[in-house]
């Protein structure tokens, strides 16, 4: 058998009782076995981006490390809330630090977007957006099945935040089995 793919999880998320967090926590037993799943840095402390300071004092550490974690893995998972229609500043600002790097970490790399939101789009949007931006630095963006956890209150434990919707369940784990196929093929892995 192959050797497990290296995927990096990030969320979009910063708050404690998030869907999103809750979602990406819960890979962990959906995915399958040839995907070996790690937790992106936090990109909480990353400065906005400013080119002057680029120029003056170089890339902040957190981004760096940020930027290191993506470049190092062999595909990333993307699972994040929509904000007014689109990417959370936070980790749009993270990508925006890293696509400045020289062996940009994108380029090349499969992705693949999740995302939940209490209302009836599911952060829709938020994918449309994060697909064109990185489509922009190079990645490869995994096409269907779609994860998009529309009235994300519904679908998780209310105390433990466990996701509980079976339908959900079903497509995450077809999403999962799809994009390995479809990193592989990419990788030559
Ligand atoms: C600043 C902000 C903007 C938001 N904009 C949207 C939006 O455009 N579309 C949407 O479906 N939900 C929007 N929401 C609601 C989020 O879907 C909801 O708060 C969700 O639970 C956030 O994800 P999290 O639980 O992972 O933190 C917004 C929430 C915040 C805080």
């Amino acid at each position: 058998m192959a050797d497990p793919l290296d995927v990096l999880v990030i969320c979009g998320s910063l708050r404690k009782g998030s869907y999103n967090a809750a979602l990406a926590r819960a890979l962990l037993a959906l995915a399958p076995p040839g995907l070996k799943l790690r937790t992106a840095p936090s990109f909480a402390k990353i400065p906005i981006y400013n080119f002057d300071d680029q120029n003056s004092t170089g890339f902040p550490p957190d981004a760096a490390a940020w930027a290191d974690a993506v470049r190092s893995a062999d595909a990333i998972i993307i699972v994040s809330p929509e904000y007014n229609w689109s990417i959370p500043g936070g980790l749009k600002n993270a990508i925006d630090w890293a696509s400045r790097m020289k062996d940009q970490p994108f380029k090349d790399k499969p992705v693949v977007l999740q995302s939940c939101a209490g209302g009836i789009l599911g952060g829709s949007r938020m994918q449309y957006h994060l697909r064109m931006s990185l489509t922009a630095l190079d990645a490869v963006l995994f096409g269907r099945p779609e994860v998009i956890v529309t009235f994300a209150a519904q679908k998780f434990d209310e105390k433990t935040l466990e996701l509980k919707d079976p339908t959900a369940i079903d497509l995450i784990k077809q999403q999962l089995a799809g994009f390995e196929t479809f990193a592989r093929r990419f990788l030559g892995k």
